[in-house]
């Protein structure tokens, strides 16, 4: 169960008015050519969500989109490298990147995001906090046995040695997205494969052109 509402009822500031852009959202959006929205890659650590972000990320550059990509170790060096791994910093992790994402929505880009993000509740959060069909959430679903023998980052290893504590799927749980836009398996496709699968839901729904060439 998230304990988010223990975080944002901590609000600070007080005060503040928000001031609208000359510059507005559908003019941005207008320029780009493509619909704006966040492609939120969740799943197990080693499921694969940087490799098919990437992957994704680079083929909507090579078609003209502006994209970008926040990825999960990298933002805990900048942004949020003040939290650790406990279920509430977990939390405040999401929100954060959440916040961050909206922010590059209202620019008007493709962003992809590549966290864990474990918890049911949070990625609601961010669904909530983006407009309609600005959140397309993608389960990179692989089995946790698959995750482990890969072991990119050598993270399994050092969980089962008792070296790192609240390791989702080991000892912090994962809650299974029930119904995410795209269902990704990763030991049934490759990485090409699966980065097609999710820049042909982008052509089908219109966030993109449908006859752009890969
Ligand atoms: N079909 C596939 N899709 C994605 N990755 C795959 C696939 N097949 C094999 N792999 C490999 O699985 C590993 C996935 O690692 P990756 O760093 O992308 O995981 P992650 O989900 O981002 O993990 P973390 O949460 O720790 O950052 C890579 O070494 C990648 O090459
Ligand atoms: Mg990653």
């Amino acid at each position: 169960m998230s304990p988010y509402k223990t975080v944002i009822n901590e609000a600070k500031s007080t005060d503040v008015v928000w001031h609208l852009a000359s510059v507005t959202h559908e003019q941005r959006v207008m320029a780009q050519g493509h619909l704006p929205a966040v492609i939120w890659f969740t799943g197990l650590s080693g499921s694969g969500k940087s490799t098919i972000a990437n992957a994704v990320d680079n083929m909507l550059y090579d078609l003209g989109c502006t994209t970008y990509l926040l990825d999960g170790d990298n933002v805990r060096h900048g942004l949020n490298g003040d939290l650790g791994f406990s279920d509430a910093d977990r939390v405040e992790n999401i929100r954060r990147i959440g916040e961050v994402a909206k922010l590059f929505v209202d620019a008007g880009l493709l962003v992809s995001t590549a966290f864990i993000s474990p918890f049911l509740a949070d990625r609601e959060m961010v669904r909530n906090q983006l407009g309609f069909g600005q959140f397309i959430e993608v389960f990179i679903d692989t089995p946790i046995e698959v995750c482990e023998q890969r072991d990119p980052k050598g993270l399994y290893q050092k969980a089962r040695a008792g070296e790192i504590r609240n390791f989702t799927g080991i000892d912090s749980s994962y809650e299974v997205p029930l119904t995410p836009e795209i269902h990704v398996e990763t030991d049934k496709m490759s990485v090409n494969a699966c980065a097609e699968k999710i820049v042909n839901y982008l052509k089908t729904k219109g966030y993109i052109e449908a006859t752009a060439d890969q």
